[in-house]
């Protein structure tokens, strides 16, 4: 299976952000740990970050034609981006919604999510492994 790993807004500055909440680790240190989650999972795994959102709905339109699932954490943008939201809606294949930090217990403004209907699957709150879960889930369908 192909797997798209999308991340948003500032994640490219994880390891700059509280480590009270997000655990201290970088961007890079997690991507090369999907990488490897993949490699057990024997799926071919393609990360992205960006920072800007047209540029986020582009990956999630290439992503059409090529993922067999889709993990997201679009950040910020989780909380208010409709771009991306209808961008999501586009995929047939199923969406796993990850987050560092668990959103439902944090300022109430972080507690919605528009994408949160559209996922097959939301894992809040496990930091990195989270992601793990996520590539499973889609792999094996546990
Ligand atoms: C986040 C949670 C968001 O509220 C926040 O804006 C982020 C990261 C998470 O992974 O916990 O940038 O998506």
């Amino acid at each position: 299976m192909r797997v798209a790993v999308l991340n948003g807004v500032n994640l490219d500055a994880l390891d700059k952000r509280d480590p009270e909440i997000y655990g201290g680790i970088g961007l890079a240190e997690l991507e090369s740990q999907i990488y490897a989650w993949s490699k057990v999972l024997e799926c071919t795994t393609r990360c992205r970050q960006t920072n800007h959102e047209g540029q986020f709905v582009d990956w999630c339109h290439d992503a059409l034609d090529w993922a067999g699932g889709v993990i997201l954490n679009p950040g910020a943008w989780s909380h208010y981006s409709y771009a991306i939201r209808d961008a999501v809606e586009l995929f047939k294949v199923p969406v796993v919604e990850v987050h560092l930090s668990n959103i439902e217990a944090r300022e109430e403004w972080r507690r919605h999510s528009v994408i949160a209907e559209l996922a097959a699957k939301r894992i809040l709150g496990k930091g990195p492994a989270g992601y793990r879960e996520a590539l499973t889930y889609l792999v094996e369908g546990t």
